[in-house]
């Protein structure tokens, strides 16, 4: 699954939550239509505040026709050449700037055919200051000019909207209004519009992450259900599915609550297999424990009867005699295999144990005496601390427990192997080591060791009772005894380890 994915380059990076993508895209959204308002406002504003530039700059033009003479005197006689007339003489630039009614901030430049006089009055103080050459020169270059556009003066004066025209007399000149006003109102919008956006903008993605975060709330919920169901132990003994997505996040009509429909339906689904799993799984145990409960009784009837007959003192071909015997000895095997097999169905309906103090020392001593009645020719070596050790537990499944260990130690290894038997007290535990010098564990085994009906292959040729329930019994009751129980085993040395919980000071 993982290889799969494509790999980026360095470190991955961590993928973004559905909440983070929704915010950031309603908010990625807002700033570009708040762009676009903003721009599309300023250029349309900046277009009409130009407009009406041009306007007043047509009528700045008209006036300083009239100030140079000829314009709006219709009589004949020329006004400007009566003397005593402010704009008596030569037309200049200052006749235009210093003309009734001329706005602030205008420039002008007069061309009466054979010099150029320039000016422009000083928004602030009203005088008439001089441009430099530099600006005369890009004023001459539009003297030809009629329609208002816009020059670039550099310096204090900076972009101007220009327009040349012809006076009556004949005068060439050109006036000119600054553009400063209007940039600045242009900025003062674009600087409103962006603020008012970014407040807009925070305000938007605070709610955005607000409802986005409580529209998956649901999910949330979703999820913690799924992970509680994930962490159950679904897989052995009994498990309740109870656990189910509340009905108020299952609301078909939402796609979280499809999401959540969806998984109390599975669960139901896996609630009901489980169920039917533990049912199947009850009938087995129950058909094992019945079965070898009723096979008890005649099994003892087959023994008592066949021991009866052999002892009875009559007469029997030797043939018969080895018949009953066999049938004696087969039925003492069948026995302890129905007696393992019930022990094992029992173990695994969980019933309680009958927990009490057990003395292990005492129970190892007749364990080994046992084993050495049974296996005289083994080397039996048991090592008891001089504390005796409790251990709380079912005195007769743990009798049982080293019982199998023991008879392991004789059965699976060659006569004169020596046996080490070895109680300890770690910790909380008591502790119980089965150390034999045979052949070890073959290595097909190892690993389904404990399970039922594992034996190795040569057992089944020495016909000694081989089962393969043996350690499958003290796994099952050493786990009821809430203990452990480990193996290592190699050519030479193989030990059993199991450790029980001690009887509490
Ligand atoms: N001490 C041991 N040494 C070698 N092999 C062993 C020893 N204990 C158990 N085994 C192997 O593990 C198998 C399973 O043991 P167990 O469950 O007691 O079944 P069983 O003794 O009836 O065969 C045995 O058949 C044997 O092959
Ligand atoms: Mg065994």
């Amino acid at each position: 699954m993982t290889e799969r994915m494509p790999r980026r380059r360095g470190r991955t990076r961590s993928p973004w939550t559905l909440q983070r993508r929704l915010v950031l895209t309603v908010v990625g959204l807002l700033a570009v239509v708040s762009i676009t308002i903003g721009i599309v406002s300023v250029v349309i504003l900046r277009a009409s505040l130009v407009d009406r530039l041009d306007l007043q700059l047509a009528s700045a033009a008209d006036r300083s026709g009239a100030a140079l003479g000829g314009v709006g005197d219709n009589d004949g006689d020329r006004l400007g050449d009566l003397p005593g007339n402010p704009y008596f003489g030569t037309p200049t630039a200052d006749s235009i700037l210093s003309g009734p009614a001329q706005p602030p901030g205008l420039l002008a430049l007069v061309y009466d055919g054979t010099s150029i006089t320039t000016g422009y009055t000083d928004d602030e103080s009203g005088q008439i200051e001089a441009l430099t050459s530099e600006q005369v020169q890009i004023l001459a270059d539009h003297v030809n000019q009629s329609t208002p556009v816009t020059v670039h003066l550099g310096g204090e004066l900076g972009e101007y909207r220009v327009q040349a025209e012809t006076s009556r007399t004949g005068t060439l000149y050109l006036v000119g209004l600054p553009l400063s006003g209007v940039a600045a109102t242009a900025a003062q919008l674009a600087l409103i519009v962006g603020l008012v956006s970014l407040v807009g903008l925070v305000i938007v993605a605070i709610i955005a992450a607000w409802v986005v975060r409580l529209a998956l709330r649901p999910l949330q919920r979703v999820t913690a259900t799924a992970t509680r169901v994930a962490q159950l132990p679904l897989d052995r003994g009994e498990v309740s599915l109870d656990d189910r997505v509340p009905a108020g996040d299952t609301d078909p009509r939402t796609e979280v609550g499809r999401v959540g429909a969806a998984l109390n339906r599975m669960l139901d689904h896996v609630d009901l297999a489980l169920e039917a799993r533990q049912a199947s799984e009850r009938k087995v145990r129950q058909f094992v424990a019945d079965a070898s409960h009723e096979l008890r009784t005649p099994l003892a009837s087959i023994r008592g009867y066949s021991e009866l007959t052999r002892r009875s003192g009559q007469e029997l071909p030797p043939d018969a005699m080895h018949a009953l015997g066999r049938i004696e000895s087969e039925s003492v095997r069948m026995t302890g295999l129905v007696e393992d097999l019930l022990l094992l169905a029992r173990l695994d309906e969980g019933r309680e144990l009958e927990l009490e103090p057990v003395d292990l020392t005492m129970l190892l001593v007749d364990a080994v005496s046992d084993a050495h009645a049974a296996g005289p020719d083994h080397g039996w070596n048991v090592e008891l601390p001089e504390e005796p050790i409790e251990a709380t537990g079912d005195e007769p499944r743990l009798r049982q427990v080293i019982a199998n260990l023991l008879a392991n130690a004789r059965i699976h290894t060659d006569a004169g192997s020596s046996v080490v038997i070895v109680l300890t007290a770690i910790g909380d535990q008591a502790v119980i080591t089965v150390t034999d010098n045979g052949p070890g564990i073959p290595d097909a085994l190892k690993n389904t060791l404990f399970e039922r009906f594992a034996r190795g292959d040569s057992s089944r040729f020495r016909g000694t009772g081989s089962t393969g329930l043996g350690l499958a019994i003290v796994a099952a009751v050493v786990a009821a005894h809430h203990g452990e129980v480990s193996v290592e085993s190699a050519p030479g040395r193989t030990q059993f380890r199991v450790a029980l919980p001690l009887v509490a000071a």
